[in-house]
């Protein structure tokens, strides 16, 4: 199964970035991971920090599954949420740091009604349930 993993803005800095909430693991490192736990699947990354570089990677994939942390833009756009109410492949929302738990601002998000589902908490292994759900029969 090819799945896509879009990243949004400032995942570019995994592994520096506030460590206390997401950790030292890079995403280059998360690709690495991901493409090791599961070689019978074509898993492919993206990461923009753009939004509209976010929408069009939505619109143009023609993976069967995709995995989405819009990070900051969560919060935000509606332009995602069209993008992902528009397409055919399933998206889950996927967060690495417990948003619940964090700023009032962090518990909306525009996307969950439009995603398959969500999954956030888990540090990085929210990307690995998120293939998980997908990969189910
Ligand atoms: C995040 C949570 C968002 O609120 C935040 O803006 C991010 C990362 C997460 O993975 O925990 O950039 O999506």
């Amino acid at each position: 199964m090819k799945i896509l993993v879009v990243n949004g803005p400032n995942l570019n800095l995994l592994g520096h970035r506030e460590p206390d909430i997401y950790g030292n693991t890079t995403l280059a490192d998360l690709e690495g991971s991901l493409r090791t736990w599961y070689p019978q699947h074509e898993i492919l990354f993206y990461q923009s920090n753009h939004e509209g570089d976010l929408v069009d990677a939505l619109q143009r994939t023609d993976a069967r599954g995709i995995v989405l942390n819009a990070a900051a833009y969560t919060h935000t756009s509606v332009a995602l949420r069209d993008a992902i109410a528009a397409i055919d492949p399933p998206v889950v929302e996927v967060h690495i740091s417990n948003v619940f738990a964090r700023e009032d601002f962090r518990h909306h998000s525009f996307i969950s009604p439009v995603c398959a589902g969500v999954i956030c908490g888990f540090g990085l292994d929210s990307y690995r349930l998120a293939v998980e759900a997908l990969l189910r029969p």
